[in-house]
């Protein structure tokens, strides 16, 4: 069956490589993935490289950039951070939300995570909100509903349409810069766990508004409604005529078709092909292998043949 959704394969450089390292860097992923089309292929390199990163992809659309961080504030006193807006001005377009560095290092709680998000959303990026559960809670058998936890925080208060066009990376904490990846089967199961969520985050909705008619819009007209509304939908007491009920019932399933699921967690050209060919696995948010531009160029190709 083909694959309705396009892949997406990102190099998180997290606090490695400089800027004059960029433009190296670059010449030799371009030369590399020069056959590869129809991958988005994302740099996301630290704050200081993005300029140069920039001013080089500026005029080279094959390769987006992405930041890892960003300020949950517009502007303001804020010593030391960066706004989406100021990143936006630098053409990034990927922006990471939740990495679990970012939680466990420094503090971002699911809270912190959804504000971003939305600031995210605001600022039209296309965010890559990263979940995953650490080891403790596996052997817990908790890992579903930790993912389950973190998602309904972070995209409650989303449009239907902004959820769609969210990226959720699966990154188990077990599995990042341990060299312990998952495997295909468990980064699978839990990519299917979070698509038949997203199923159900979105069909549970106040179905009077589409009673109203605006069905006819497809995903787009879905845009009021957001996730919170569809986290309270059950209790709002609205009955649903049934031709809504089927309408909402093929919405949800738009948007759970369209919504595309990245792994993370010691991805390596070796590990890639095989991970990217499963039908839930839309993609690859990948650190440490992406900082030598030919072992990130191995995994784009990876994923244009997979
Ligand atoms: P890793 O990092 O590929 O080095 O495990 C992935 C990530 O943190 O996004």
């Amino acid at each position: 069956m083909p694959h309705p959704r396009k892949k997406v394969i990102a190099a998180n450089w997290k606090m490695n490589l400089t800027s004059s390292e960029v433009k190296p860097y670059l010449e030799t992923l371009l030369l590399e993935t020069q056959q590869v089309e129809g991958i988005d292929i994302v740099l996301i390199p630290s704050f200081t490289s993005i300029p140069k990163a920039s001013e080089l992809l500026e005029k080279t659309p094959k390769v987006r950039l992405g930041a890892q961080n960003f300020s949950a504030h517009d502007k303001g006193a804020f010593t030391g951070e960066v706004s989406a807006r100021m990143l936006r001005d630098l053409f990034v377009r990927y922006i990471l939300v939740g990495h679990s560095e970012r939680r466990q290092l420094f503090g971002e709680t699911d809270q912190i995570v959804h504000e971003k998000l939305l600031v995210a959303h605001r600022n039209e990026f296309r965010p890559i909100l990263c979940v995953g559960e650490t080891l403790e809670e596996r052997k817990a058998g908790k890992a579903k509903q930790v993912l389950e936890n973190q998602l309904k925080v972070a995209l409650a208060d989303l449009s239907v349409e902004d959820l769609a066009d969210t990226i959720i990376a699966y990154e188990p904490v077990w599995a990042i810069g341990t060299g312990c990846t998952a495997t295909t089967e468990q980064a699978s199961e839990m990519h299917h766990f979070i698509r038949e969520m997203i199923k159900d985050l979105s069909s549970k909705g106040p179905l009077s508004k589409l009673a109203a008619g605006d069905e006819r819009q497809g995903i787009d007209g879905a845009q009021q409604l957001s996730v919170q509304e569809v986290l309270n939908g059950a209790s709002t007491g609205v009955t649903q005529p049934i031709a809504s009920a089927v309408e909402f019932g093929k919405r949800s399933k738009e948007v759970a078709a369209k919504i595309r699921l990245i792994y993370g967690g010691s991805v390596t050209p070796a590990n890639a092909c095989e991970l990217l060919k499963s039908p839930d696995i839309d993609g690859a948010l990948v650190g440490g292998a992406s900082l030598d531009p030919r072992a990130f160029a191995e995994i784009v190709k990876a994923a244009a043949t997979a």
